[in-house]
């Protein structure tokens, strides 16, 4: 088996149409739209109305959009591999369902939990099987229904997630184009401050489970946000170094959307000009592992073939990390 590349051939996405604004969070809650935006820079979000058709039906979505532009035949997919914190249901996969209802017969599938950082761990995932040369079409989607563990009346969770989903494929490239290198990393002592307690084996549901709120994400976050801030920041600065690059090398950085003042302070911290972040945290708030491929999905445009972008992610676990990717193709 030849090594090769593994490229980023398309891209699909879906956001819900119900729109939930500042304004209607401001009904809701103790809170104004300006703290809101000063605090997160997040002015609307979109939420998947009624919550019962599932992370699913959001992912499904975005894979017809790929499927549609990339005029793919669905049985030519050898792996479907879905990152959410939000599956359907905890038993059975959320990618098998995807899998059959999009007709990709000749695919396995499965979910991966990274939370916040799904996605950036997926494209590791589906990088490498397609560079071993085990499979030659791996379709990665990102997709959370985080208002299904949203507690709405808790105003330090409730302004900053959303609902979406996007998708990629990966395939082989014979120019040297694509995922070029990587840091990832996890500490585990990060759940203390960003968990769901109950639903697992450690408090499964009950009663007081609900009662006592166990089953929303409980989330700390100024540690949270500390964390982000300087764990995202060095593994950046661990990709640039070892790959010899300059910040002026970088086309884009496509970073998780969590809070745009995160976005800013790595922004001074690599001393980006303005254009060199991709920013939609604004429209969508934070959608968990669907915010990486809905910057692709919104900037495709701008996307042209030999740039270089760098991936950036952290999330629940902890979890963290950043890409080297080059774009392979012209939209
Ligand atoms: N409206 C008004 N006031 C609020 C609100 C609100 N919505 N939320 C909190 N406050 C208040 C607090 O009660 C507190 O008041 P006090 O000083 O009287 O106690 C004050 O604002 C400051 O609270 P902080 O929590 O310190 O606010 P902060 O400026 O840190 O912003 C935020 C909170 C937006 C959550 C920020 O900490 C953040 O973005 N954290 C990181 C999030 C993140 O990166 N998560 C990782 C990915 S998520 C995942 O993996 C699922």
């Amino acid at each position: 088996m030849t090594t090769k590349t593994a490229a980023i051939t398309a891209v699909g996405g879906y956001v819900p149409e119900h729109v939930l604004t500042n304004a209607d969070i401001e009904q809701m809650v103790d809170t104004s739209d300006e703290w809101i935006v000063s605090r997160t820079g997040i002015r609307e979000r979109r939420i998947l109305k009624p919550t019962s058709l599932g992370t699913s039906f959001m992912a499904i979505k975005a894979v017809q959009n790929l499927l549609d532009k990339k005029n793919l035949d669905p049985t030519q997919i050898d792996l479907i591999i879905v990152a959410t914190a939000t599956p359907d249901m905890p038993v059975s996969s959320t990618a098998s369902y995807v899998a059959t209802e999009i007709g990709a017969t000749n695919a396995f599938a499965y979910d991966l939990q990274g939370a916040c950082s799904g996605f950036l761990f997926g494209m590791s995932t589906a990088a490498a099987y397609i560079s071993s040369g085990r499979y030659k079409k791996v379709l990665l989607i990102g997709a959370d229904t985080m208002s299904s563990i949203i507690d709405y009346s808790d105003r330090a969770t409730c302004v900053i997630f959303g609902d979406g989903a996007g998708a990629v494929l990966f395939e082989p490239n014979d120019e040297g184009l694509g995922l070029q290198d990587e840091v990832l990393r996890v500490d585990g002592k990060g759940r203390a401050y960003l968990k769901i307690e109950a639903g697992g084996s450690m408090l499964p549901p009950s009663k007081e489970t609900v009662s006592k709120k166990q089953h929303f994400l409980h989330q700390e976050g100024r540690p949270v946000f500390k964390f982000a801030i300087s764990n995202m920041s060095d593994a950046i600065t661990q990709v640039i170094t070892r790959n010899d690059l300059s910040k002026d090398d970088i086309d884009f950085v496509v970073a998780h959307q969590a809070n745009k003042r995160i976005l800013d302070a790595i922004s001074n911290h690599l001393d980006l000009k303005s254009d060199q972040m991709l920013i939609n945290i604004e429209r969508y708030g934070n959608t968990t592992a669907a915010t990486l491929p809905l910057l692709l999905w919104d900037y495709e445009h701008l996307l042209k073939k030999n740039q270089k972008l760098l991936f950036t992610a952290f999330g629940g676990g902890f979890t963290w990390g950043a890409s080297y990717l080059t774009w392979a193709y012209n939209s």
